[in-house]
């Protein structure tokens, strides 16, 4: 009984607070919840103008069971510092994270994550500090694919498989524009151009097969496929 009414007086009172909230330079894409508590972002962001299309930035939460998102709110817009506030981040909120999701509201990538305790802070509004940190287009690819991946073997340990560097820094200059030791005259990464990119059909095709070693072993999903392809055809920025 008594639960209920305190329950009943915070849904009333984050419903107040989430109508007086102050909007942004932000679009929105999720209808506001009136229950839950509110997670505020601030953070200095660069790349986030290489993003168009159906996959996009955002503050976002979840619970562990899913990979689409509870509620979001999209980060658009120049870069600089950003302050953006998730309302309506309920209990069943296991985690918010700056990430990246597709037009189903799924992750496909994530940069930062509140999570535990610190998600948990009591406070109506939880601040989360993402520090200053790149969002583009390659740095979803670098720390969705590449860095869990590839850096194994391209890098990561000193060597690198066929010469290729996939590690943090190194990607875009030994991709972009660079020619392929395995497929005579084709290019690793051809901006504008995913399926005529050595990189892409390595892994969306059976091209590697026949290679010292078969990349079709590397299970990348249809969302990460996805990117990478928004990443070349969008013209394989930095
Ligand atoms: C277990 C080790 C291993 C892993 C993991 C691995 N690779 Fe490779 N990769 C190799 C080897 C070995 C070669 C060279 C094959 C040959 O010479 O026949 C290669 C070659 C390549 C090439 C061709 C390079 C060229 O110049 O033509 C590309 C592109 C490539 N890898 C991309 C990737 C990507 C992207 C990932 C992660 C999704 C990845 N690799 C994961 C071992 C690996």
């Amino acid at each position: 009984m008594h639960k209920t009414i305190t329950s009943l007086i915070f849904a009333l009172a984050s419903a107040l607070l989430a109508a007086s909230c102050d909007d942004g330079p932000v679009d929105e894409t999720a209808a506001y919840s009136q229950e839950g508590h509110s997670v505020r972002l601030t953070a200095t962001l660069s790349g986030l103008h290489t993003w168009d299309g159906s996959l996009y930035v955002a503050l976002a939460a979840f619970n562990d069971e899913s990979d689409y998102a509870i509620t979001s709110r999209r980060i658009s817009g120049t870069d600089g510092t950003v302050d953006v506030t998730l309302s309506g981040v309920t209990e069943e909120a296991t985690r918010v994270e700056l990430c990246v999701l597709n037009n189903l509201r799924q992750r496909v990538a994530t940069f930062a994550t509140l999570e535990g305790d610190a998600l948990l802070s009591g406070e109506e509004t939880t601040l989360f500090d993402a520090g200053t940190r790149s969002v583009s287009m390659l740095s979803a690819v670098q720390t969705s694919v590449f860095n869990t991946t590839c850096t194994g073997c391209h890098g990561g340990n000193g060597g690198a498989a066929a010469g290729l560097f996939l590690t943090d820094g190194r990607s875009h200059e030994a991709l972009v524009g660079k020619p392929s030791k395995k497929v005579a005259d084709g290019t690793l990464v051809k901006a504008g151009d995913a399926e005529g990119s050595v990189l892409y059909q390595t892994l969306t095709t059976s091209l590697s097969k026949g290679w010292h070693y078969d990349h079709t072993a590397e299970v990348i999903d249809q969302r990460r496929r996805s990117l990478i392809q928004a990443w070349i055809d969008g013209g394989a920025e930095e």
